[in-house]
């Protein structure tokens, strides 16, 4: 195997979440962060190859850069899903291993993958063979059965020999059976000390933790220790949060001045899509967390949530606007 491309881990990340990170969460969030990593819903490979491509695949030029995650546990599945993806141009590439619902078990890959970790390595090896972006790994510290410091090592150990850029290690086991996908956020506790550990024994690899990391001073305490922060829950539920990472973190300007700059630039990407037959409720869900912890926020979200926002999404939301005090829009 050829070793592994050098690429400076982003020190913040925005994580795969299905049914948020869609392409209009990123146009959105780009608005406000022009450099943070994005990553797409995970799409698994057999979709990208029997299903709608454009539709599972493309992507705004402004949304890079982007990483694709991609779900699957067959070689050759994933090999072709992703010479399928090269097409469209995106900057990274992501093994889903943490994902434990129902469905993703069903098809035996996701966070399950963790009990074998030859094949995730088999899985790397074939996705690199088809590009020479970088290819990643997203998993868990462990799973029910294979909880330990020292068999996520061995995890860790053996997928290195296939050279992923990258392992994002999401701080809690998942458990397979029992907890719903919700319930394997909260219940098993962060075990942030092992990420950390990780990195101190295997400090030529790039580490990237996430879980339940909603602030940029907790970013900046994980920063001492490893490569690398990927946001959830928090980067969708309070975007705001993502205003000064640009500056603070790639030395770079942010994508937008105020609040108002941001909706003020979603309405005409909103308008060009309501005019394709897309309904605006589908854009603008994702911009309701805009003013969390800001006085307003709740009236904010009412208006935006009416029911007229499909007929005249550019009313709805100057109405929106005008429930939140100016100083906070254009702060
Ligand atoms: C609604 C939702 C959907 C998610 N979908 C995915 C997914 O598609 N792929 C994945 O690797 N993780 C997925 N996750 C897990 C997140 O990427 C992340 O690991 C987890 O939320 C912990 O980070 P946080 O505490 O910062 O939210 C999802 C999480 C949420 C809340």
């Amino acid at each position: 195997m050829t070793g592994t491309p050098a690429v400076r881990t982003p020190p913040v990340s925005i994580a795969p979440m299905m049914e948020k990170t869609d392409r209009h969460y990123r146009y959105f969030i780009r608005r406000i962060t022009r450099s943070t990593l994005l990553y797409t819903e995970m799409v698994s490979a057999a979709a990208i190859i029997h299903g709608d491509r454009d539709h599972l695949l493309a992507f705004d030029e402004s949304e890079h850069p982007v990483a694709l995650q991609l779900g699957g546990d067959d070689p050759r599945e994933l090999a072709s899903a992703l010479r399928i993806a090269e097409a469209y141009g995106y900057d990274e590439y992501n093994l889903n291993v943490g994902c434990p619902s129902d469905r993703v078990q069903n098809g035996s890959f996701g966070a399950c993958l963790m009990a074998r970790p030859g094949r995730v390595r088999d899985l790397i090896a074939a996705m690199r063979a088809e590009t020479s972006k970088p290819v990643t790994v997203k998993h868990r510290i462990g799973i029910d059965g294979r909880e330990s410091y020292e068999e996520l090592l061995d995890f860790v150990d053996t997928v290195s020999c296939a050279g992923p850029t990258r392992f994002t290690v999401h701080a809690r086991i998942a458990i397979l059976s029992g907890l719903s996908p919700k319930e394997n956020r909260t219940v098993p506790p962060l075990r942030y000390d092992d990420v950390y550990r990780l990195k101190r024994e295997r400090p030529d690899l790039q580490i990237e933790i996430n879980g339940h990391i909603e602030t940029l001073v907790q970013v900046d305490e994980h920063l001492s220790r490893v490569d690398g922060v990927m946001i959830g829950r928090a980067a969708y539920d309070n975007p705001w949060l993502f205003a000064d990472v640009d500056a603070r973190y790639y030395g770079a300007e942010s994508g937008s001045r105020s609040r108002r700059e941001v909706l003020e630039a979603m309405i005409p990407y909103i308008e060009r899509w309501r005019a394709a037959g897309w309904p605006a409720r589908n854009i603008v869900r994702h911009m309701l967390g805009l003013f969390a912890f800001q006085p307003g926020t709740r009236r904010f979200k009412q208006a935006l949530s009416g029911r007229e926002i499909n007929e005249d999404p550019v009313g709805v939301i100057r109405r929106a606007m005008s429930q939140v005090r100016p100083e906070v829009l254009d702060s």
